[in-house]
């Protein structure tokens, strides 16, 4: 865990509280953690969420894996260390974003379940969904949309999730998405469903 270096830093409250950019938004500040293997589906049925949630009117923002690393985390690799600092960087954004009252979704396959736990524990109680894009290796495998299971089978990308790097799999995660099965449109609507029904969508 990254330890501080700073001192004589202060916590300062803002005049313009999280409740107030709430309500300015008519909805209420959530982050929508998407987890799977490479390949499972998470970004595209994520983009999906966001495109249906901004069509109903909500204020929403997506952090995705593969853009993120190439600006805020472009210092990170995939070593253990790295994919903690990745998924910690991510979760202290995504506490920003949901505190500006943003539906925020995040599309990360953050496999160590410590890191994600470590997420939960920084937001609010309820504030945090974990989602799983739940499809197997050999579903992953033969969809290899970017190509990257053929290399790294071939040794040419190490530590590569679910080859030669682990995947922690959520126990209790809040929703588990079917999408060795279910299309994406399918696994969208079930995302929103949820929200709808634990009042994440209320005003
Ligand atoms: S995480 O493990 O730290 O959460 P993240 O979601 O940011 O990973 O990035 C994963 C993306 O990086 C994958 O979708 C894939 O395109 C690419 N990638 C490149 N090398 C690896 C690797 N060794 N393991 C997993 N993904 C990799």
């Amino acid at each position: 865990m990254a330890e501080q270096k700073a001192t004589n830093v202060h916590w300062h409250d803002h005049r313009v509280s999280s409740k107030d950019r709430e309500k300015a938004k008519g909805q209420k500040g959530a982050v929508l953690w998407f987890t799977g293997l490479s390949g499972s589906g998470k970004s595209t049925i994520a983009n999906t969420v966001d495109h249906k949630l901004h069509e109903m009117g909500k204020h929403t923002y997506l952090l995705d894996g593969d853009n993120i690393r190439q600006g805020l985390n472009k210092n990170l690799g995939f070593s253990a260390e790295d994919r903690t600092e990745n998924i910690r960087r991510i979760g202290e954004v995504a506490k920003l974003f949901s505190d500006a009252g943003l539906i925020t979704l995040t599309a990360f396959i953050s496999p160590y379940k410590a890191d994600r736990d470590a997420v939960r524990e920084l937001l609010e109680e309820g504030e945090f969904v974990e989602i799983l894009a739940d499809a197997s290796l050999e579903t992953c495998e033969a969809r290899d949309p970017k190509g990257l299971y053929k290399k790294a089978r071939a040794g040419e990308i190490p530590e590569f999730t679910g080859i030669s790097a682990p995947y922690e799999a959520p126990e209790n995660a809040e929703l588990t998405l079917d999408s060795d099965a279910k299309g994406i449109d399918d696994l969208a609507d079930e995302v929103i469903a949820y929200l709808e029904a634990n009042g994440f969508l209320a005003k």
